[in-house]
């Protein structure tokens, strides 16, 4: 850590530094829960029959939400680091290149992010909107209450004049529920191609969201991974370490915990390919030899061979992302790629009508 002036202008030792600024990050940290503990039990109920009906469909699938309980999250910090994964390094790139660009198109703006994460690309964005003067506002989004704070804390370590409201919450939560912000104008920043993870159909409901989130010329910067050929992309979601692997298998842990089911990890096995038909990753558990699980008072039957789809990643091209922002009243303005054409950052703006 550097050693910081005091305002009499001596040095203060690092580690004496730690308490007075941690009080200041409290200060200067907002958390919001959008589910109302009164809905608490509906919202359990809810969402254990939709995993019990995605699982008595003839292809079982489950809800993506389900990878990012806190090891989740953790093992998918560990994928954006791997050497195949290339989406976390080239978006990175892009904004690092390209945030300069970002922030002088939208002027002062708050920055609210869906899927935050560890928010570690989100720091090019703020590093230029910091250096465009003004207060500087984040309101990061994630169903990860570990990663929300602990990413949050860091951040306001790191960027003194940095004020955090952040949201635990899912995409349809804060789309919904999130408050107006005081600053002129607002940026929803939707990065690492998460829109690719959604169903053509989900795709189009989270846009008209989006559509009714943003006022009139607010901004949206949205993040693609686009075509590429089949071995890269089968790589990046088969890595050498086992990471994807990992992360795959967790979600059975996470359902076990959250809805007291009985998954026995040992009778699955990760499985990712490249579905080119519909230009999509898919990831899946394999189910090694037939058998029953319980989830409460269900039970779910097994068949070896049978899969679970646990994911699917689209790949996109830039064409006809921006069509459909625009048939979403989100003007597109400028698009960013890296010289490799592998990923591609997109700025629209909700139209003033
Ligand atoms: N949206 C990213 C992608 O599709 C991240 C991601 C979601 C992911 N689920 C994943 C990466 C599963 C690896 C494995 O690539």
């Amino acid at each position: 850590m550097e050693p910081v002036k005091n305002t009499t202008g001596s040095k203060i030792l690092a580690t004496f530094q730690t308490p007075e600024r941690e009080v200041n990050i409290e200060s200067r940290l907002q958390l919001e829960t959008y589910i109302a503990s009164a809905d608490h039990h509906a919202v359990e109920a809810a969402d254990r029959r939709e995993v019990l009906s995605r699982l008595a469909q003839p292809q079982k699938t489950l809800p993506a939400k389900y990878f990012y309980d806190a090891r989740g999250s953790e093992l998918f910090e560990e994928i954006c680091g791997l050497p195949e994964y290339y989406p976390t390094r080239t978006e990175a790139w892009i904004l690092d290149r390209y945030a300069g660009e970002i922030a002088s198109a939208t002027g002062l703006c708050e920055l609210v992010e869906l899927g935050s994460g560890s928010s570690t690309k989100t720091r090019a964005l703020l590093d230029s909107y910091c250096n465009l003067g003004g207060a500087l506002r984040y309101s990061p989004i994630d169903v990860s209450r570990t990663i929300l704070t602990d990413s949050a804390r860091q951040l306001l370590r790191d960027y003194p004049t940095l004020r955090v409201r952040g949201a635990i919450a899912t995409y349809d939560h804060a789309l919904a529920s999130l408050p107006p912000t005081d600053l002129p104008s607002r940026m929803l920043v939707f990065l690492g191609s998460s829109l690719g993870n959604l169903t053509p159909g989900e795709c189009d409901r989270l846009f008209d969201q989006v559509q009714g989130f943003l006022d009139a010329g607010e901004y949206f910067l949205l993040g693609v991974d686009l075509h590429k050929s089949t071995a890269q992309l089968e790589a990046a979601y088969n890595d050498s370490r086992g990471v994807t692997a990992e992360f795959n298998l967790n979600v059975l842990a996470h359902l076990n915990r959250r809805f007291g089911a009985n998954f026995d990890r040992a009778n699955f096995e990760h499985w990712a390919f490249y579905n080119e038909g519909d230009r999509q990753i898919e990831l899946h558990l394999r189910c090694l030899r037939g058998h029953e699980v319980t989830i409460g008072d269900r039970s779910i039957t097994f068949t070896e061979g049978e899969t679970i789809r646990t994911e699917i990643s689209r790949k996109f091209d830039v064409e006809a992302v921006w069509q459909q922002l625009d048939r979403h009243d989100l003007e597109p303005i400028n698009v960013w790629r890296d010289p490799q054409n592998w990923f591609a950052s997109i700025l629209s703006r909700r139209r003033v009508r």
